[in-house]
C-alpha cells in the first residue's frame, strides 16, 4: 500500500499503517474505502432517531464517532494516537485537553457565550488542533461539527460545498481558514463553513 499526503494532512507512521484491515494498493482505494466507511458513521450519527440521545460534547461520544467512522478500515479506530506528530498537542496531553475543551464548549452552550456558529467553528478548530487520532481528525472533527450544530437546531454545514479530501482547491481554502483561526480569526472558516 502506497500512502500519498496532500498538505495539512498527517503522515502515518509504519506501525499504524500495519493496521489497515483491507488489503488495498493505492491511496485512491483508501479514499474510497474511507468513505465508504464514514458514509455509514455520518447516516448513524446524523439520523434523527440517534441525534435525539446525542451529546456530541462527551469523550465516549467523540471516541465512538472515530470508531464508526473507521471501524472497517483502521485497527486504531476509536483510538488517540501513542505517538506524537507534526500537527497536534504532545500525545500525552491529549486527554486532559480534551476534558478542557469539553467543558469550555459545554459552558459555551449554557451560557449562549457565542452564536451557535461561532461555538461549533470553536469547537471544530479546537478539536482538530488537539489532533485525538493516528489519521482522520478533519474528517471526524466536521463531522462531529456537523452533529453539534444539529444538536443546537442547526443544519449541518457545507465546507464549502466540495470534497476536502479529493477537490485540492477546496482543501486548500478550508486549512488557510484554519490558519486564520490559529491567529484567532474565526471569519474565514466561519464563512466557509455555510458557503
Ligand atoms: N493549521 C492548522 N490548524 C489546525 N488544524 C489543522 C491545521 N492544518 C490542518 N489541520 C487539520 O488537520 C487535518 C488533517 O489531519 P488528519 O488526521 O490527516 O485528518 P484527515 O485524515 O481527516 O484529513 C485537516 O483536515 C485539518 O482539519
Ligand atoms: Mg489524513
Amino acid at each position: 500500500m502506497i500512502f500519498e499526503y496532500p498538505p495539512g494532512q498527517t503522515p502515518i507512521d509504519a506501525a499504524e499503517a500495519e493496521a489497515l484491515i483491507p488489503q488495498l494498493k493505492t491511496q485512491g482505494e483508501l479514499n474510497e474505502w474511507e468513505e465508504e466507511n464514514i458514509l455509514s458513521a455520518a447516516n448513524w450519527a446524523l439520523s434523527d432517531r440517534v441525534l435525539k440521545r446525542t451529546d456530541p460534547l462527551t469523550e465516549d461520544y467523540l471516541f465512538e464517532l472515530h470508531r464508526r467512522m473507521f471501524d472497517h478500515t483502521w485497527r486504531w479506530a476509536g483510538k488517540t494516537r501513542t505517538t506524537d506528530k507534526n500537527m497536534g498537542v504532545s500525545f500525552y496531553k491529549i486527554r486532559t485537553e480534551l476534558r478542557q475543551l469539553l467543558d469550555d464548549v459545554r459552558y459555551w452552550r449554557e451560557n449562549n457565550t457565542f452564536e451557535p456558529d461561532e461555538a461549533a467553528m470553536r469547537f471544530h478548530h479546537r478539536l482538530v488542533t488537539i489532533h485525538l487520532f493516528p489519521n482522520g481528525n478533519g474528517r471526524h472533527a466536521r463531522l462531529a461539527t456537523d452533529v453539534f450544530a444539529r444538536t443546537l437546531g442547526k443544519p449541518i454545514f457545507t465546507w464549502g460545498g466540495a470534497n476536502l479530501v479529493s477537490q485540492k482547491d477546496a482543501r486548500a481554502h478550508y486549512l488557510a481558514a484554519l490558519k486564520s483561526a490559529d491567529d484567532g480569526d474565526y471569519g474565514p472558516l466561519l464563512k466557509f463553513g455555510r458557503e
